[in-house]
């Protein structure tokens, strides 16, 4: 399988070692899910494992990974969309063990309890912040809160140094690579929103789009961005859109991410800071 084959490849692609994208195209929203698997000896972990009705192509994936169901001891949900979410009886079904744990943050139980049948919802600080194999390998989990939900996190595994990032760095549209390419001639834009350049070839304006769209805030985002900072990451592997591994194209989309405004509510209301809040009282009259 050629590393730069589109999404809809059949099969799992190894993005990292013995780290396999198993995403699928949603053609309805017009997204690219990345759903994750980690395997770790005779163990595995699924990051962020996706929607309810593309569960048989994610499963066929991690299949095609040659490992049995029964292996995968913990799902991981960064945050509660149903695009992440959507399966988790459906694995719960699959792995039938006992002792499988969903982990999410704790303001997000209340949510997760709604997909989640069989298993306990094990929150961040149960863990300490961390999951371990039994090998030793660790995966970190770093709060990044409302980017975009509450309890959102990011995780790293420290061993391959990527940083699954669900939402933060993804982005809309389905036709494109699995890995970013930055065209040179993007490298040096200095006006994304009227990029001369886009579809097929720069995939930015839709980064800068979902990120306005999605996220609350910019302060939101820039926290999030702070927060990833002090990680030691090599590979950003985001929920939607392409998987970025060049150190200089993971620069420029942070640089743009970090300085990106209208994002969110900022983006509705500008630089409105005074509200009306008498309004209720004038109803009466
Ligand atoms: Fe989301
Ligand atoms: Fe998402």
């Amino acid at each position: 399988m050629s590393e730069t084959s589109t999404p809809n490849n059949i099969r799992a692609v190894e993005i990292a070692d013995s780290i396999y994208w198993v995403g699928y195209t949603d053609t309805k929203s017009g997204m690219q899910c990345n759903p994750y698997l980690i395997i770790d000896g005779e163990e595995a972990v699924v990051v962020d494992g996706g929607s309810r009705p593309d569960f048989p192509s994610v499963m066929m994936k991690i299949l095609s990974t040659g490992i049995a169901p029964s292996s995968i001891r913990a799902l991981i949900y960064q945050h509660y969309d149903p695009d992440l979410c959507g399966s988790v009886p459906h694995f719960e079904d699959i792995i039938d063990r006992q002792d499988l744990q969903i982990i999410a943050a704790k303001s997000d139980h209340m949510f997760i309890h709604h997909y989640s049948v069989s298993s306990p919802v094990i929150s961040l600080e149960e863990l300490n912040h961390q999951f371990r194999f039994s090998s030793g390998r660790t995966l970190r989990f770093i709060p990044t809160p409302y980017a975009h939900n509450a309890g959102s996190y990011v995780t790293f595994d420290e061993r391959s140094g990527v940083l699954f990032t669900s939402d933060l760095f993804g982005s809309y549209g389905v036709e494109m690579n699995l890995f970013m390419e930055l065209p040179p001639e993007c490298k040096d834009c200095k006006d994304f929103d009227r990029c001369p350049n886009e579809k097929p070839l720069c995939p930015i304006p839709d980064i800068l789009r979902f990120h306005r769209k999605i996220f609350p805030s910019e302060r939101a985002v820039r926290f999030a961005l702070e927060q990833m900072a002090k990680v030691p990451f090599s590979l950003i592997a985001p929920q939607h859109g392409r998987i970025i591994r060049e150190a200089g194209d993971i620069e420029i989309v942070w640089r743009r991410l970090a300085t990106l405004s209208g994002i969110g509510i900022d983006g509705l209301l500008g630089d409105r800071c005074e509200f009306n809040l008498d309004c209720m009282i004038s109803r009466r009259r």
